[in-house]
């Protein structure tokens, strides 16, 4: 795997979040539903240093709604809160923030034992790229409106969205840096369009991908592509290429155009919620 993070871009980050972090209460790391242990930086609690924090799984749209429920468990099994949104399509739901935002504010009461029910909570949002941060800050700013505007110590470009209850949402997010400790985890980034296909040749990556989904559900090829039961990567590729048209001159496979196809398709959501990384994998 050959794939680095440019120091200079890592060591920019962390004094941005460290920088932000004196500015809020709260901090809400987003992960992708679909590999929540992948798409967390294992240095966030290092970096956060004690600041009340919690989970806000992605994506879910995406995943599997049973590994969604099984996630949320093991995060709160290690005290984590945890909630699942759709930042994409939940606008316009408000009841999904506040539930969730008023959870938060219950879980800063809890640990910080001072009531802050009337108080104002200045929260940011952190995460690897491509988790939906924007997304998320933005689907918050398009229904609460109005920003609150400049506040004195905060950068010109920083801007404060309020949300429900006297919650403000920091509108500039933590952006953290993936990170690969594992083939797996790497592969799993790729997997879900986090990091680009530049981790390995898209042929091959799509060939990793076919592999690791007939070992979470078999069948997941033929409802998409209708194409019969196979056990054989490359011979379910040959397959989905030989549907979706994916010949060269000559009847060779295009191997480039059926990779891509599997790969978008899955980012999309067409071959179905599926969720890559599993708590029995860790
Ligand atoms: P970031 O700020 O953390 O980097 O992520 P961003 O909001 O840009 O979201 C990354 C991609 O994920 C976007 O797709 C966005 O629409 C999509 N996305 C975010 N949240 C959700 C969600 O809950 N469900 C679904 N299905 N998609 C979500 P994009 O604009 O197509 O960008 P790209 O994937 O082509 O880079």
């Amino acid at each position: 795997m050959n794939i680095n993070w440019y120091p200079g871009h890592m060591k920019k980050s962390t004094d941005k979040i460290k920088e932000s972090l004196k500015l809020v209460d709260v901090v809400a790391e987003l992960v992708d539903a679909r590999i929540p242990i992948s798409s967390r930086n294992p240095k966030i609690q290092e970096l956060l240093e004690n600041k009340p924090h919690m989970i806000i799984m992605n994506k879910r749209d995406l995943s599997d709604p049973r590994e969604n429920e099984r996630w949320k468990a093991y995060f709160k099994n290690r005290g984590m809160e945890t909630m699942l949104v759709d930042a994409l399509h939940d606008r316009g739901s408000d009841k999904l923030y506040n539930t969730a935002l008023l959870q938060l504010k219950d879980l800063m009461e809890r640990k910080e034992e001072k009531n802050i029910i009337n108080k104002e909570i200045r929260m940011m949002i952190v995460g690897i790229p491509n988790v939906g941060k924007s997304t998320f800050i933005n689907n918050i700013a398009r229904r609460r409106g109005t920003k609150v505007g400049d506040r004195p110590g905060v950068t010109r470009i920083n801007q404060w969205i309020k949300t429900e209850d006297n919650i403000v949402l920091l509108d500039t997010p933590g952006v953290l840096w993936p990170k690969f400790e594992s083939e797996e985890v790497g592969l799993n980034l790729a997997f879900t369009g986090a990091i680009r296909d530049e981790i390995m040749d898209v042929e091959t990556l799509a060939f990793r991908f076919v592999k690791k989904i007939m070992s979470i559900d078999p069948q997941v090829f033929e409802r998409r592509y209708g194409i019969k039961a196979l056990e054989d990567p490359v011979e379910i590729m040959d397959a989905i290429a030989l549907k979706r048209g994916a010949i060269l001159k000559g009847k060779e496979i295009d191997y480039f155009k059926v990779s891509n196809i599997i790969l978008n398709e899955y980012r999309a959501g067409l071959l179905g919620a599926i969720t890559l990384e599993r708590i029995e994998d860790l």
